[in-house]
C-alpha cells in the first residue's frame, strides 16, 4: 500500500517485506530516506545527514548545509551541486540544461495506467509525484507501483513538455537509488551468442560501473539486469536488490561509489546514443524499471521475479497454459528440405507425445542458404512446390500442431523486397551499410516499414492454419539513422525499439489463437519486455546440455523457467562437439518449455522410444515447471555440480534435477541438500524408496551416486506422504 503522512510530508511505499520511503523536502527536492526489508511507518527525518562539502557547492538561500551532493534524491539532475549520476539531462532551445525540479503535487490510483508504446506490468497500487521546473516548463512524473503479495516495486517516468519551446532530453533513466553505504557487490549477466547470462559478480569500487548495451538489442552481451548484493549474500540468504529493465534496447545501469563512501545506482534507457526532443504539449515516457529487494539472498529475489512476471507481466492467453511440445527441423535439416523430409520428421514423431511440428527458417523467398530471401514473407515454391499445406495437413493428421519461423525485422540484400525499397533499410546515404549474417535490418521507425511487416506476416497467418510463430532476429543495429529524423538522430535507437513494440503489439494481438516464442540467435534479446509478447523465448541456440547448465542458471536470476524454451539435440553438438547421454539432455531440457531439434527421422525404434519417454517424464513435472518455485542447489561455475528443484506452492510436491558434469573418481561430493520443502511434512523420494521429513531432506541431505561417465543427471521425484 502506498501512504502520504502530510505531517512529514513522507511517502512511505509498502510491498510485501519491503518498505520503501521518500520525503518532499523543505526545498521542494524529493530526499530519499530508505529502501529495503520492511520498517514500521515511522518519522525518518532523523536519518537525514547535511554537511558543507569542502569543495562542494550548496543551494541558494539554503545557509551551507543543503548541497545536493549530499542528500539522498529521488530525481537527481545536473547542474545543481550534485555530482553523482544524474537521472535526467535537459537541454532547452537556448542551450541551458539546469533545472530545478521541484515538487508540485501527486496522486495515488488504483488503475496502473499502461506505459503508451511500451510493454509493462499489470496490477499494483500507482503513486505518480509531479516535480516542476518552472523555467523551461518541464513536468517530470516519476511512477511507482508497489504490489502487495510480492517484494516488487516498479519505477518510471514521464517527462512533460508544458512549455512554449522543445526542449531535449540527453538523458532519461528510469530510477535511481541511493544506499547509504558503499559495501556492495554487483552481479550482472554478461556474455555472447552461444553463452548467454553467464553471472558474473564483482565488488563495488571508487568510481562508476555500468552494465550495458549498445547494440541496440537488449543483448546477449550484457542483460538488462543489474543486482546488488552484500558480501556475505549467497543463494539462500542476504539482501538483494535486483533491477530489470522492461525494454529491449540499448540500456545503462551505473552504480556510482563517490567521495560520500556511498553508492548511487541509476538506470534506464542508455544515454550513450540517445536524445529526445520533447516538443511543447508532448510527453516523454521512459520504461519500466522492476525493483525486487530480498533478505532470502538470490534465490528470495528470483523466486519474486518469477512470480511477478507470471502473474503480472506475460500475457495472460499463455503464460498459465502447457506449452507446446516441438519438434523443429532447423539442426535437423538447416535449409536442405523440402516437403517429404519434413513429413518423415513429423512421422516419425507420430505417438511420441510431441504436440508442434516448427518449420524454421527457410521455407520463403528464395532461401537455400542465409544469404538471401529474408524479407520476401512468400512460400518458397521452388523448394516447397505445393507451399505449406500438404506439410500442415500432415502435421495435423498426425496429430500436431503446426508452427513457423519468421524474421519480421530483417531483409538480405538478395530480395525482393530489398531489390523493391533499398531505402527501407537501416541505413545513412553516403555510407554503405554492413551486413550481418548477410543481412540489413528494416527501418522500423518507419511506418510504412512496420506496415509491410504486418502485413506480409499477418498474409501468411491468415492463409495457412498456423498455430505457433517463431519471431527471431539474428544481428544487431549499426548506422543507427533515418533520413526523416534529421538532425534529432539520436532518438533512432529508441524508435526502433517502439517500432518492434508496434508490430509485436498488432501481429500477436491480430492472431489471439496463435502462440508466439521468441528468439535473437538464440537468446540475445532475452528481456522482459519480449516476454511481454512471447510467453518463452528460445534461450541460446547453444544447446549443449553442460553449457545450457550455466546459460539456464543465469538466465533464472530475473526470469522464470517457464520462459526458457530448451531443447534436445543431436550429439555430438553442433555448437561445441560435446557428446552428453540422452538423457542428460532431456533432463536439462525439462527445466524449462522442453521440445526437440534433431533429425528424428533417423532415430531408431528405440530411440524414439526414448524420445516418448522422455516427454512423459516432462509432463509429470509440467505443472511445476510452469507454476513451481525454483530452488537452485548450488553455483554450477563454482563446483562440479548442477542441482535444482521445482517445488509446487503448496510444497506437496517437488522435482530435483542434478548433473554431474566430470567424473573424477574418489574425488567429488555427492550429497545434496535440499531446498523449499515444509520441513514438518513427511515425503516421498520415488526413486530411492526413501520417506522422510522435509527438515531431514533439506539438513541431511540426499546421497546422488551418479553412475560411471561424464555429463550424467539423475532425477527425484518427490511427494507428499503425510
Ligand atoms: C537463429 C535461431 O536461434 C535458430 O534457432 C534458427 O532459427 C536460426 N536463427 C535460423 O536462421
Amino acid at each position: 500500500m502506498i501512504y502520504f503522512e502530510k505531517e512529514n510530508q513522507t511517502f512511505y511505499l509498502e510491498s510485501k517485506n519491503v518498505s520503501y520511503v521518500f520525503c518532499v523536502q523543505n526545498l521542494g527536492f524529493l530526499n530519499h530516506l530508505y529502501y529495503g526489508k520492511r520498517i514500521p511507518r515511522e518519522d525518518l527525518s532523523f536519518s537525514v545527514f547535511t554537511k558543507d562539502r569542502g569543495h562542494g557547492a550548496n543551494l541558494p538561500n539554503s545557509g551551507r548545509r543543503e548541497s545536493l551532493d549530499i542528500y539522498h534524491n529521488e530525481c537527481p539532475t545536473f547542474g545543481r551541486s550534485d555530482y553523482r549520476e544524474s537521472m535526467l539531462a535537459f537541454c532547452d532551445h537556448l542551450g541551458v540544461r539546469v533545472v530545478d525540479l521541484k515538487y508540485v503535487g501527486h496522486e495515488i490510483i488504483n488503475q496502473k495506467p499502461k506505459l503508451k508504446g511500451m510493454p509493462s506490468l499489470r496490477g499494483g497500487q500507482t503513486l505518480i509525484v509531479k516535480l516542476k521546473d518552472e523555467r523551461m516548463g518541464a513536468i517530470v512524473a516519476l511512477h511507482y507501483t508497489v504490489y502487495e503479495n510480492l517484494p516488487v516495486i516498479t519505477r518510471h517516468i514521464e517527462v512533460f513538455n508544458e512549455s512554449e519551446n522543445a526542449f531535449s532530453l540527453d538523458r532519461a533513466f528510469s530510477f535511481c537509488i541511493d544506499y547509504p553505504d558503499k559495501e556492495w557487490e554487483t552481479i550482472t549477466l554478461p556474455g555472447a551468442h552461444l553463452r548467454e547470462r553467464v553471472m558474473d559478480r564483482n565488488k563495488l569500487i571508487h568510481g562508476t560501473f555500468t552494465a550495458d548495451s549498445n547494440r541496440g538489442v537488449s543483448s546477449s552481451q550484457m542483460n538488462p539486469f543489474l543486482a546488488l548484493v552484500r558480501k556475505d549474500t549467497n543463494e539462500n540468504q542476504g539482501d538483494a536488490y535486483g533491477f530489470n529493465l522492461v525494454y529491449s534496447g540499448n540500456f545503462a545501469f551505473k552504480a556510482h561509489v563517490g567521495q560520500n563512501e556511498e553508492v548511487r545506482v541509476v538506470g534506464g534507457l542508455n544515454d550513450y546514443d540517445f536524445s529526445w526532443e520533447v516538443k511543447p504539449n508532448e510527453k516523454f515516457v521512459a520504461p519500466e524499471v522492476v525493483m525486487v529487494y530480498s533478505d532470502e539472498g538470490f534465490g528470495g529475489m528470483s523466486r519474486a521475479f518469477h512470480d511477478l512476471y507470471r502473474d503480472y507481466l506475460i500475457n495472460d492467453r499463455f503464460v498459465k497454459k502447457t506449452r507446446p511440445i516441438v519438434i523443429n527441423n532447423w539442426e535437423a535439416t538447416y535449409f536442405d528440405f523440402d516437403t517429404e523430409k519434413l513429413c518423415k520428421i513429423i512421422d516419425s514423431v507420430a505417438g511420441t507425445g510431441i504436440d508442434t511440428f516448427v518449420l524454421d527458417d527457410g521455407w520463403f523467398g528464395v532461401r537455400n542458404h542465409d544469404r538471401s530471401g529474408l524479407g520476401d514473407w512468400f512460400v518458397n515454391l521452388n523448394k516447397l512446390p505445393q507451399g505449406l499445406t500438404p506439410i500442415i495437413r500432415h502435421a495435423h493428421k498426425n496429430g500436431l500442431k503446426f508452427g513457423l519461423w519468421f524474421e519480421p525485422e530483417m531483409v538480405n540484400g538478395d530480395s525482393d523486397l530489398y531489390r523493391a525499397h533499398p531505402d527501407w533499410v537501416i541505413h545513412a546515404d553516403g555510407i554503405e551499410a554492413c551486413v550481418g549474417r548477410d543481412q540489413y535490418v528494416l527501418d522500423l521507425t518507419r511506418k510504412e516499414v512496420c506496415d509491410y511487416i504486418v502485413n506480409s506476416v499477418s498474409k501468411i497467418l491468415k492463409e495457412n492454419e498456423i498455430d505457433y510463430v517463431k519471431w527471431d532476429m539474428n544481428r544487431p543495429l549499426t548506422e543507427n539513422y533515418s533520413a526523416w529524423l534529421g538532425k534529432n538522430s539520436k532518438e533512432f535507437s529508441h524508435r526502433y525499439v517502439l517500432g518492434l513494440y508496434d508490430i509485436c503489439e498488432r501481429i500477436v494481438n491480430g492472431f489471439p489463437n496463435v502462440f508466439f516464442e521468441g528468439c535473437a540467435s538464440g537468446g540475445c534479446r532475452f528481456d522482459p519486455a519480449m516476454l511481454y509478447y512471447f510467453p518463452q523465448i528460445w534461450t541460446s541456440d547453444d544447446s549443449d546440455a553442460y553449457m545450457r547448465t550455466f546459460i539456464q542458471y543465469g538466465t533464472s536470476l530475473c526470469y522464470p523457467v517457464s520462459a526458457q524454451s530448451c531443447h534436445v539435440s543431436v550429439c555430438p553438438n553442433h555448437q561445441c562437439g560435446r557428446v552428453t547421454p540422452f538423457q542428460t539432455r532431456a533432463d536439462i531440457a525439462h527445466l524449462g518449455a522442453t521440445g526437440y531439434e534433431l533429425d528424428t527421422s533417423k532415430l531408431e525404434q528405440n530411440e524414439l522410444g526414448e524420445i516418448k519417454k522422455q516427454v512423459e517424464q516432462y509432463k509429470a513435472m509440467e505443472d511445476l515447471v510452469l507454476h513451481g518455485d525454483l530452488y537452485r542447489l548450488n553455483n554450477p561455475l563454482q563446483e562440479n555440480l548442477f542441482a535444482e528443484m521445482l517445488v509446487s506452492k503448496d510444497k506437496t510436491r517437488a522435482i530435483l534435477t542434478v548433473m554431474r558434469p566430470l567424473c573424477k573418481p574418489n574425488g567429488e561430493r555427492s550429497k545434496v541438500y535440499l531446498k523449499g520443502l515444509d520441513e514438518n511434512t513427511v515425503y516421498n523420494v520415488a526413486e530411492l524408496d526413501l520417506t522422510k521429513t522435509g527438515a531431514t531432506l533439506m539438513r541431511v541431505g540426499l546421497n546422488i551416486g551418479f553412475p560411471m561417465g561424464d555429463f550424467q543427471t539423475k532425477t527425484f521425484t518427490i511427494t507428499k506422504v503425510s
